[in-house]
């Protein structure tokens, strides 16, 4: 027996939380009926449907590691017709992203149809060490560059910088190329801190998620992850 909101996720259907909400709005039934109490259990011969369509109990799981490109959305679709990183791989399950790169954001992200994986990874208490290459108008001071290590508060949070270093300074275009390393998952979190130190990114992209890096991946091109990597990530736990 497992839990009805896991099966859903493990299904491919949506992550575990939108599958909480699902159950707590009462658009998932088990049998025919409505379930929405988050502790249900349900089994394999259970029937579960989410506004009346069927669930695919999907067992095979699938991970792909995609370098998107900019403007594209970090979603399953968008209601705005604009391109999804789902649209980018060709497969028919249901996989999702694992967290999220804005729109004009290039870089590293990992699609799953792997509920359980995804979880680990989006849970805030693990420290999943996420690179991040910054192109900034103006070149980072060297009070700018200290404040970054140490704790920066951001949105009243505090922000902690696992490492920063200076990849470039071009004074005649006052730009500078920097390489921020966090473990954080709050949304537009790189673009904020530069914010708070007066500085516009001008471009970011993702260079490294936990130990994958962008490596032979040019911008739209995706790959699957060797199991090796997959039991990698499940280690992360
Ligand atoms: N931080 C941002 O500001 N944007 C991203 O896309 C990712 C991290």
């Amino acid at each position: 027996m497992e839990r009805l909101q896991k099966v859903i996720a493990n299904s491919g259907y949506t992550s575990r939380r939108k599958a909480e909400e699902l159950i707590e709005a009462n658009h998932v039934t088990v049998n025919g009926e409505i379930v929405n109490t988050l502790g249900f259990k349900v089994s394999d011969k259970d029937i579960i449907c989410i506004d009346g369509n069927m669930i695919a109990k999907n067992n095979i799981k699938e991970y792909y590691l995609l370098n998107k490109p900019r403007e594209v959305i970090c979603s399953v679709e968008d209601d705005k017709g604009r391109k999804t990183v789902v649209d980018l791989i060709s497969t028919n399950s249901r996989i999702y992203p694992v967290g999220r790169l804005d729109y004009d954001t290039t870089g590293l992200i990992i699609l799953t149809n792997d509920g359980d994986l995804a979880n680990i990874l989006m849970h805030p208490k693990r420290r999943i060490y996420k690179t991040y290459i910054a192109k900034i108008n103006g070149i980072l001071n060297e009070d700018d560059f200290k404040k970054m290590r140490k704790e920066i508060l951001i949105d009243d949070r505090k922000l902690l910088i696992d490492n920063v270093k200076v990849r470039k300074i071009d004074k005649i275009k006052n730009t500078s190329l920097v390489e921020v390393t966090i473990h954080e998952g709050r949304n537009h979190i790189v673009r904020k801190l530069f914010e708070k130190l007066g500085y516009d990114v001008m471009k970011l992209t993702r260079s490294k998620f936990a130990f994958l890096t962008d490596d032979g991946l040019k911008s739209g091109e995706y790959r699957e992850l060797s199991t090796k990597e997959v039991k990698l990530l499940y280690s992360l736990k």
